[in-house]
């Protein structure tokens, strides 16, 4: 990048007015001083091609992906890393001094990253991980878990076929659970997610029984409004350590960001700020 080119980066997908992607760079943009922008665009199936070949002549360094791009990119880039490839999906593309578009995909990064500094004594290579739901989602969940140690998945989901699809691509680690029996996975798991849209506002409440849980246990849900779930809830009352899933948006934006704008940022308290301000 030249002295006097201003970086741009952005989020592109459609819907993106909910997303909170902008206020968080846009808060570490202004932390450190950075003379660039963050942008969201709002972009359908239809132009997506064209314009992402279009924005790093415009100074675009690179961009977030989200729906209904994440998959869809894949095909359009120059360089997809293997955790990308895993996931079957990208949300961080960086766009190279040449014009290649390199493909990455951190989501699998903000949930290990969340939990590890969320709950420090984590060792998820000591026993199962329990996770509800097999959506987008659940899949970077998967990756992280296997690529972290857990020795076992255990996978339930409502509609069973998706869940039996993620043992066939991730191999013998998962085991899917019928979803009527779905409580029963946590027994002794180390590592309990909620990776269903359930306990989301505006969504039904998560009610599968969680008696299972247990103290000690590291429970996490990817929905994050509101900011503790029933599901959450539920965890911090059976003594578990809970780690709110608002902290892997957090922790999947730092790589980009580092990438993009050339400083690693910091999850802390004023990050965390940003987003609950929107
Ligand atoms: P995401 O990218 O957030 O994972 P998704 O791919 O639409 O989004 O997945 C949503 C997840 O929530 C799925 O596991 C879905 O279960 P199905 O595969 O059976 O649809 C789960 N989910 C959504 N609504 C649900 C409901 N009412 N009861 C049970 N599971 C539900």
């Amino acid at each position: 990048m030249s002295q006097n080119k201003i970086p741009l980066a952005g989020v592109i997908g459609s819907p993106v007015g909910h997303s909170k992607s902008p206020a968080l760079h846009g808060h570490w943009l202004k932390t450190h001083g950075i003379r660039g922008h963050y942008i969201p665009m709002e972009v359908g199936r239809d132009a997506f091609k064209q314009v992402i070949r279009a924005l790093p002549r415009m100074g675009f360094v690179g961009l977030n992906v989200t729906i209904p791009h994440k998959e869809k990119v894949l095909e359009l880039a120059d360089m997809v890393t293997d955790r990308a490839a895993l996931i079957g999906s990208a949300n961080t593309l960086v766009f190279q001094d040449d014009g290649k578009i390199h493909a990455d995909n951190t989501d699998g990064y903000g949930f290990t990253e969340n939990l590890r500094r969320g709950a420090p004594d984590w060792q998820p290579q000591t026993g199962p991980a329990a996770i509800f739901g097999a959506g987008g989602a659940a899949r970077a969940v998967i990756a992280s878990l296997i690529e972290a140690g857990a020795p076992e998945i255990r996978l339930s989901n409502r509609t069973q076929a998706r869940a039996e699809a993620m043992r066939v691509e991730f191999g013998a680690k998962v085991c899917v659970v019928d979803w009527i029996a779905a409580g029963n996975m946590i027994d002794d798991a180390v590592t309990v997610v909620n990776a269903t849209s359930l306990g989301m506002q505006g969504m039904p409440d998560f009610r599968a029984p969680l008696d299972g849980l247990k103290p000690g246990m590291v429970v996490t849900d990817l929905v994050y409004t509101p900011l503790e779930t029933g599901f959450l809830k539920a965890a911090r009352d059976a003594g578990c350590q809970v780690v709110d899933g608002l902290g892997m948006l957090l922790h999947q934006a730092v790589p980009g960001f580092e990438r993009w704008f050339g400083v690693r940022p910091e999850v802390d308290e004023a990050a965390r700020g940003a987003i609950l301000r929107i």
